[in-house]
């Protein structure tokens, strides 16, 4: 075990995770609930043997340039589009990234988003608490029922799948559309049809989003999908906010070309596209979907698991580049 590795956390995480890493090097916190700036980051970098970051740090060439002592680089995410993989593992630097622990959490919030837009819930619950509601009312609220319509997952990995399985209770078909190799459980267990884009947007009622961000799905949701999709679709997305192209999104939910959303990324986090949060169709979240004390506490334990493995040598858990291990 390393006894003199410096480790970098560049924002404080779930104790069950320095704990791990403190029993094995030193461990440097950011102190301040925020993430680091660039510069602090690269500072930081400079003298660190490993670095346990976030989504919002950029992991590239200026950053490994920055690391001249760097063994290993842990993202504290499942989604890693923040690192450039290639680069790392042209430098053999293993880097990690954290699957399976949030997939539960993501799911059911896509899950409560599409019930929350589907029946008005956020605007319902605000109609109650201005103290305004006059009563019953035959004409209030009407919302979609969810029950046999078509759940259409873009992206169909570990957590479209598990936004699936918690269809079953509302008889739900499924298509997909994308992912690298055809789902096999979706196919055998929900007779799930994997459609080209175009049919994909015109069969489903609900579209989830749970994609990687890549070359591939950026803005593969704007104006010309949105044309494609029902008038009275609903779209959620728990994925990476660039996947959809917010200002086409505002302008397609304003006029009515699709029915309502249900938004936890946004393309330029921490802000929104003009005019999102003033439309009544749509549900915000700030970026929750891992924000479980299971998921956000399984994924302290394995980055640390990951980070600990690469200043050892070994083989780390979840590495994006195991190609690199051994490799002199
Ligand atoms: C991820 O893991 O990629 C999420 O966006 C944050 O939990």
């Amino acid at each position: 075990m390393t006894t003199h590795a410096r480790i970098v956390v560049t924002r404080a995480i779930p104790e069950a995770g320095l704990e791990l890493l403190r029993q094995a090097a030193t461990v440097w916190v950011n102190p301040e609930d925020r993430p680091l700036t660039r510069q602090e980051l690269l500072a930081q970098a400079a003298t660190a043997h490993g670095v346990l970051g976030l989504l919002t740090d950029r992991i590239d060439a200026d950053f490994f340039d920055a690391a001249p002592l760097l063994r290993g680089y842990a993202n504290y995410a499942v989604g890693y589009d923040n690192i450039d993989v290639p680069e790392a593992t042209r430098r053999g630097i293993p880097v990690s990234n954290t699957p399976d622990v949030l997939t539960l959490a993501t799911a059911e919030l896509a899950f409560g988003l599409i019930l929350a837009v589907a029946r008005h819930i956020v605007a319902a619950d605000g109609v109650m608490r201005s103290g305004n509601w006059s009563g019953w009312g035959p004409l209030q609220f009407i919302g979609t029922e969810l029950t046999g319509k078509t759940l259409g997952i873009y992206g169909p990995g570990r957590i479209g799948t598990a936004v699936a399985r918690l269809s079953r209770g509302f008889a739900m078909a499924i298509v997909t559309c994308g992912g690298r190799r055809p789902n096999e459980e979706l196919v055998r267990d929900f007779g799930a049809r994997a459609l080209a884009f175009e049919d994909f947007l015109a069969t489903a009622d609900v579209v989830a989003i749970t994609a990687p961000l890549n070359p591939q799905t950026r803005h593969a949701f704007n104006a010309e999908a949105f044309a494609r999709m029902r008038p009275s679709a609903l779209l959620v997305n728990t994925g990476r906010g660039p996947i959809i192209d917010e200002a086409a999104l505002v302008t397609a939910l304003g006029e009515g070309r699709i029915a309502g959303a249900g938004l936890d990324v946004y393309e330029f986090e921490p802000r929104m596209a003009a005019g999102l949060a003033a439309l009544p169709n749509v549900v915000i979240t700030p970026h929750i979907g891992s924000a479980t004390d299971i998921a956000r506490n399984g994924m302290a334990t394995l980055a640390a698991r990951n980070l600990l493995a690469m200043l050892e040598g070994t083989s780390p858990p979840t590495c994006l580049n195991p190609e690199i291990l051994g490799r002199p």
